[in-house]
């Protein structure tokens, strides 16, 4: 299989699979516990059906939408997400890269493998820098203002991580940030010697963000459940997300929000955006799907706060029913890492380009030309 034949987001994670070493490919693909949030988060989708209007003469179709202030050509990002050049030896740059010319945000992690500055310079289009709340203020203080001094249009604080989550696969595994050298994983490496070799010859493993203030994660081989056990304050609560927000002073949101007393709280404390989330049912397994959970965060806060819905998205499809319900924007993760491992930048544009010609097909389908004609009266529940 190659890139050509990568047809959808299946395609995608099959070539991943054949391209990582069996802990990394499993630290993406894995979740907490069961995996049912996991799975329930793209099954969810299929529990909305969708209902076309015809006759609309849609042979114009504009996919483009506002997202906390940010024009994205297309009502999808990528989300941010952690060591990219484990995946992928381009990392970060290819993300943003494909992202810019594509025309939508991406997000760069606090864990993040290359520079917010060095980003910055790729990047002048929108782009989302992940905040973790660390113990460590002077950690936390720097983050901020790299992020800020390089430019990022957004800030999102991740809520939902607040300790670690119990991926059994990754306890299996071993899998640790840096990859630990254990007969296993050596093996495994052996398996896949051109990942090996892009890996082990190019820019050396770091997390440049956290590398100054912390060992772990960089110098000290650790799972990034034991990070977010130990390096994360456990005490973060809604007066430092307010603090976090004042201090930020821009668009600003939060990830992770599940419930409409959070969505309220959030809109209270002055964020501009949530991402209704589980963290792609890497936390707590048996919380509910974003998809699911949608439709009342959208009728508490949708008129006040811009709504992402983000896990399980697949399918153009799964971005008109999101948006249908009330959600301005959709973000990916999975989708476009299995991408970026697969083919690097060629991977993700590809993907980016994929699910964005599934959203025009399905929007010309369902007989609209603006994404802001889709609403409820456009899908049944079963
Ligand atoms: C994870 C973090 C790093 O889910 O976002 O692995």
């Amino acid at each position: 299989m190659n890139l050509g034949q990568c047809h959808n987001f299946s395609d995608f994670r099959t070539l991943a699979k054949k391209r990582l070493p069996g802990p990394i490919f499993h630290y993406i693909d894995g979740a907490a516990d069961d995996e049912v949030t996991y799975k329930r988060n793209s099954q969810s989708f299929n529990d909305v059906d969708l209902v076309p209007n015809v006759l609309a003469g849609v042979e114009e179709v504009d996919m483009s939408t506002e997202i906390m202030g940010q024009e994205l050509s297309m009502p999808f990002y990528c989300a941010p997400t952690a060591l990219q050049r484990l995946f992928h030896h381009e990392g970060e740059r290819a993300v943003a890269k494909a992202a810019s010319s594509a025309g939508t945000m991406f997000g760069v992690s606090s864990l993040a493998t290359v520079t917010v500055e060095d980003i910055a310079k790729i990047s002048t289009g929108p782009k989302m820098f992940q905040f973790y709340f660390h113990k460590d203020r002077g950690l936390n203080d720097a983050l901020l203002e790299r992020a800020k001094a390089a430019k990022f249009n957004v800030l999102a604080l991740t809520v939902d991580t607040i300790t670690g989550g119990n991926r059994e696969r990754d306890l299996r595994t071993g899998f640790t940030s840096p990859p630990k050298l254990t007969l296993d994983s050596i093996l495994s490496f052996a398996f896949h010697p051109m990942w090996a070799w892009n890996f082990f010859t190019k820019e050396k493993f770091d997390m440049p963000h956290l590398s100054g203030h912390v060992t772990e994660g960089t110098n000290l081989a650790v799972s990034v459940g034991q990070y977010f056990s130990t390096m994360l304050d456990q005490s973060m609560n809604w007066s430092d997300a307010e603090k976090l927000c004042q201090q930020w002073n821009g668009q600003f949101a939060l990830k992770g929000i599940m419930s409409v007393e959070d969505a309220k709280r959030a809109v209270d404390i002055g964020c501009t955006g949530i991402m209704v989330s589980n963290h792609g049912g890497r936390q707590l397994d048996g919380s509910r799907a974003p998809f699911d959970q949608l439709a009342e965060i959208c009728d508490a806060v949708g008129d006040k706060i811009d709504v992402v819905c983000e896990g399980g998205i697949q399918r153009g499809t799964h971005v008109l029913k999101a948006l249908s319900v009330g959600a301005k924007c959709c973000s990916i993760g999975r989708y476009y890492l299995y991408a970026l491992a697969a083919a690097g930048q060629a991977g993700v544009e590809r993907a980016l380009n994929q699910l964005a010609v599934e959203v025009e097909r399905d929007m010309k389908l369902m007989g609209v030309t603006r994404v802001d004609q889709l609403s409820r009266s456009n899908i049944r529940t079963r």
